[in-house]
């Protein structure tokens, strides 16, 4: 069975330059599905669907055709044929997905294109819920975690661009987010009772990829 490797855990642990590496280090394909729910997102946003009204937002989940590319080099994510790895980034959409993601039809819709990704496997996915929804027969599973503090430096360096991110506000919306990604009711955050739980707060990046790595071979 070719392998299919569950990386799942709150904003800010590192997942995505750890789910990369790893995909390189093995030489298989990469899924980011945030960028996934972030396109729904911004598609929603731009089309004026008030994202806090979930019959709206689920009336127009098939609107859009999201495309992710796999390959961990040069991932890419499309709607409608058009680029939107910039778009998808922004406060605007960050503070807006928990709200879509929360829609049952919208999991349902982008669940059913992610199982279409995976296919047989040879792939490091990467979301909230791919160990215990997505992939549950992941051969690999791994929950990487961060102290709150951690994970809002990190943030804010990814948003340095933005004048309003400060750490102290990304830090208060990253919680908001995480409360509300860990508490709504279609598939939450959550730790799948199989996955290796790796703690990235004192870890470098190297090391978080060394460690997935090692549990990746114990199963070939
Ligand atoms: O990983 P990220 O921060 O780019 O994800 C953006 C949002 O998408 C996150 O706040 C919750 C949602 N998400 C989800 O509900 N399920 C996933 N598998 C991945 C992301």
């Amino acid at each position: 069975m070719p392998l299919v490797i569950a990386m799942d855990g709150p904003s800010g642990s590192g997942k995505s330059s750890a789910s990369k590496g790893v995909a390189r280090a093995l030489g298989l394909r990469y899924l980011d599905t945030g960028a996934m729910y972030r396109a729904m997102t911004w598609w929603m946003l731009r089309n004026g669907v008030p994202v806090d009204d979930a019959e709206a937002v689920a009336a127009r989940v098939r609107e859009p055709v999201i495309e992710a590319g796999s390959d961990p080099a040069a991932p890419t994510i499309t709607v409608d044929g058009a680029d939107v790895s910039g778009p998808i980034r922004t406060r605007e959409v960050t503070n807006a997905v928990s709200a879509v993601s929360s829609v049952p039809a919208v999991r349902a819709r982008l669940v059913e294109l992610q199982r279409e990704i995976i296919g047989t496997g040879g792939i490091v996915v990467e979301g909230r819920d791919i160990g215990t929804v997505v992939a549950p027969d992941a051969q690999v599973k791994v929950y990487l975690t961060a102290s709150e503090e951690a994970r809002a430096q990190r943030r804010a360096k990814d948003l340095a661009a933005d004048p309003g991110a400060s750490v102290t506000v990304t830090r208060a919306e990253q919680a908001r987010r995480d409360r509300l990604d860990s508490t709504r009711k279609a598939s939450p955050l959550a730790k799948a009772a199989d996955a290796h739980e790796i703690d990235s707060t004192e870890l470098g990046l190297v090391e978080v990829i060394e460690a997935v790595v090692r549990l990746a071979k114990e199963h070939e």
